[in-house]
């Protein structure tokens, strides 16, 4: 059986924000991986191409867009999912060496998964420069200023069950039905009700100047 085929209302429901075209239906997207993700904890390729097939596009640009995102796994991860930013501030501040530590310490390399949960990821900059080193667990939140003798603590705690809290949550989380908060609450980003037909004014431009 596929994911979504006791679930006909959840893909109605997904597919009914976005417009009935068929460049809006692409739109649903990321909320079905999503969707899958938050259930398998990666998206396989048979789950690609079962979206692909709702959404009328192909599993290669489902995978495109999946590979495109680091928030996406195309493979098994941990219940501790570890992800080390290597951008440049982070790697200024010894994030290759915190990469060589971590790996070597849980002797595991990107796509394993260890037999106590643990798995890895080097990611793009994720917003905390001036915290680096820093790491992201799963989607939940930052260690920051991370040494080895930081990780090497987070590590025993992990291992003997429970994460310490992280320093900070991921500043922006989207909820399950696609909308976007801050750590705070605050929703952000676009919605639906915010958009209009790029052939009619926005509704706070009634009146005044052009658009
Ligand atoms: S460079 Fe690592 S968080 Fe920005």
């Amino acid at each position: 059986m596929l994911y979504f085929d006791d679930k006909q209302s959840l893909v109605a429901e997904i597919l009914a924000r976005y417009p009935s075209s068929p460049q809006g239906k692409r739109s649903a997207l990321m909320p079905l991986l999503r969707e899958i993700q938050n259930a398998h904890g990666f998206v396989s390729e048979p789950h690609m191409a079962e979206v692909a097939a709702l959404i009328g596009t192909t599993a290669t640009e489902v995978r495109s867009v999946l590979s495109f995102y680091s928030t996406y796994h195309t493979m098994p991860t941990g219940r501790f999912h570890l992800q080390v930013c290597s951008t440049l501030m982070c790697a200024l501040a010894g994030s290759d060496e915190l990469w060589d530590h971590l790996t070597e310490t849980l002797d595991v390399q990107p796509g394993e998964v260890t037999a106590d949960g643990f798995s890895v990821q080097r990611v793009e900059c994720l917003g905390s420069c001036g915290t680096a080193p820093m790491l992201q667990l799963n989607d939940e939140g930052y260690y920051e200023g991370v040494t080895r003798a930081r990780c090497d603590s987070l590590i025993a705690a992990m291992r003997a069950g429970s994460a310490p809290e992280t320093d900070h949550p991921v500043p922006v989380v989207v909820d399950a039905d696609g909308r976007q908060f801050l750590a705070t609450g605050e929703a952000v980003g676009a919605n639906t009700d915010s958009l209009y037909p790029l052939s009619t004014k926005p509704k706070s431009a009634s009146s005044g100047g052009s658009v």
